[in-house]
C-alpha cells in the first residue's frame, strides 16, 4: 500500500518553484500510488501574522493551483488542513513527543524566528510537529516535498519510531522523495538562495499568476554567471539554475538544452526561456481563473475531499489516544 501526502502554505503566490519542487510530482505521483492526499496547510500559515481576508483568498486560490496543475480530485483527496480538527489533535499529543532541542534545531526555525515584527511565536518552533500529526494520520508512506522540507520530514520519521518503540507499531515510518534533490529551483536574482515567495524582491521568482510580459520582463532581468557559455556547470550557478527551470518546463534533458543555444548568447536564451514558461502557464492560468470564479464547486471539492479523508484521520487519532491512556468515549 502505498499512500502520499504533502501540502503548501497559503500565503499569497505560488511560483515556480513550489510547482517544480513539489506539485510537479504530485501530478505524476498520483497515477502510480494507491492513495494520495494533498493538504493546503492554513495552520502552518498562521505561524507567522496573516491577513484574514487574504488568508482565506489565498486558501482557495492555492487549491485552485493544486487542480489547476493537474492534481485530479477523482484520483486524490484536496482538502483544507484546518477543517479536520485531528490536526491539532494529534499535534498537540505529538508536541509531549517531541525534544524543545530538536525543534530549535531545524533550519527553518532558525531562519524565521526573530524576524517577525510581533516575535517569534511559539507555532513557528512547533511548526514541525503539526506537520508530522499531517503526515502520520494518515499512515502516509511517502511524502514529496522540496529539498527544504527534508529536515522536517526526518524529524516525522524520528518522532514515529519513538511513538512505536513506547507503544508497539502504531504509525506508519513515512519515506521522502526529492524528485529534483539538491537541484533546488534558486532565485532569479539571486542564484545562490532558493526562489522563495518571501524574498525581497519580486525580481526572485515566477508566480503561476505572472502575466506573459511579466514572465518575460523576470527573465530577462534574472542575474547571469561572468561566462557566456549556455552550460550546466557549478561555477555558473544562475545560469545552471535556468537550464534547470528550461528543462522542466520543456521536458528536455539539459543536454539537449545546452546543445541547441551552442554558440548562442543569453539574450536569445532567456527569450526562449521566456517564452516556454508563458506557453507552459497559460493553460494552467486558464484552469486557475476558471476555478476562482467559481467558488461554491471549488469549496464542494474541499468538503468532498475532507470527508473522503476523514476516518483514516479519526482511526489514527483513536489509536494513539488509546495507546498513550486517553479516554475515546
Ligand atoms: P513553501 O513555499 O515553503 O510552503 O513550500 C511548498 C513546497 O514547495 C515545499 O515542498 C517546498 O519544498 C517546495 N519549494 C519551495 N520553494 C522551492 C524552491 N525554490 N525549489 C524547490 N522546491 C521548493
Ligand atoms: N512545511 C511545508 C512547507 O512549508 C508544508 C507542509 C505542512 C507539509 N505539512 C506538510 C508538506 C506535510 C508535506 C507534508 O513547505
Amino acid at each position: 500500500m502505498r499512500r502520499i501526502f504533502s501540502g503548501i502554505q497559503p500565503t499569497g503566490i505560488i511560483h515556480l518553484g513550489n510547482y517544480l519542487g513539489a506539485i510537479k510530482q504530485w501530478v505524476e505521483m498520483q497515477d502510480k500510488v494507491d492513495e494520495s492526499i494533498f493538504c493546503v496547510v492554513d495552520l502552518h500559515a498562521i505561524t507567522v501574522r496573516q491577513d484574514p481576508e487574504k488568508l482565506r483568498q489565498a486558501t482557495l486560490s492555492t487549491a485552485a493551483w493544486y487542480l489547476a496543475c493537474g492534481v485530479d480530485p477523482e484520483k486524490s483527496a484536496i482538502f483544507i488542513q484546518s477543517t479536520r480538527p485531528e490536526h491539532t489533535e494529534l499535534g498537540w499529543i505529538l508536541n509531549c513527543y517531541t525534544q524543545i532541542g530538536e525543534l530549535e534545531r531545524m533550519t527553518q526555525f532558525k531562519d524565521k524566528s526573530n524576524h517577525e515584527k510581533t516575535g517569534t511565536g511559539a507555532g513557528l518552533l512547533t511548526y514541525p510537529t503539526l506537520m508530522a500529526a499531517d503526515i502520520l494520520l494518515y499512515q502516509a508512506t511517502n511524502v514529496p516535498v522540496g529539498e527544504d522540507q527534508v529536515q522536517h520530514v526526518e524529524l516525522t520519521r524520528d518522532i514515529a519510531k519513538r511513538f512505536n518503540n513506547l507503544y508497539g507499531q502504531t504509525l506508519v515510518v513515512p519515506e521522502y522523495s526529492t524528485k529534483i534533490a539538491g537541484k533546488r529551483i534558486m532565485g532569479l536574482d539571486d542564484a545562490t538562495k532558493k526562489m522563495s515567495k518571501s524574498a525581497p524582491s519580486e525580481y526572485n521568482y515566477i508566480a503561476l499568476s505572472d502575466s506573459p510580459e511579466k514572465i518575460m520582463q523576470k527573465v530577462k532581468k534574472a542575474v547571469t554567471d561572468s561566462g557566456t557559455q549556455i552550460q550546466h556547470d557549478t561555477d555558473q550557478p544562475a545560469i545552471s539554475n535556468l537550464l534547470n527551470i528550461f528543462s522542466e518546463i520543456t521536458n528536455q534533458e539539459v543536454t539537449e538544452i545546452e546543445d541547441q543555444f551552442l554558440g548562442k548568447g543569453y539574450g536569445e536564451f532567456k527569450i526562449a526561456l521566456g517564452q516556454a514558461i508563458i506557453d507552459f502557464l497559460a493553460p494552467i492560468q486558464a484552469k486557475h481563473n476558471e476555478l476562482m470564479a467559481n467558488p461554491q464547486h471549488l469549496e464542494a471539492i474541499l468538503r468532498a475531499g475532507s470527508e473522503k479523508i476523514a476516518p483514516l484521520a479519526q482511526k489514527t487519532l483513536s489509536d494513539v489516544k488509546q495507546k498513550i491512556g486517553l479516554i475515546n468515549l
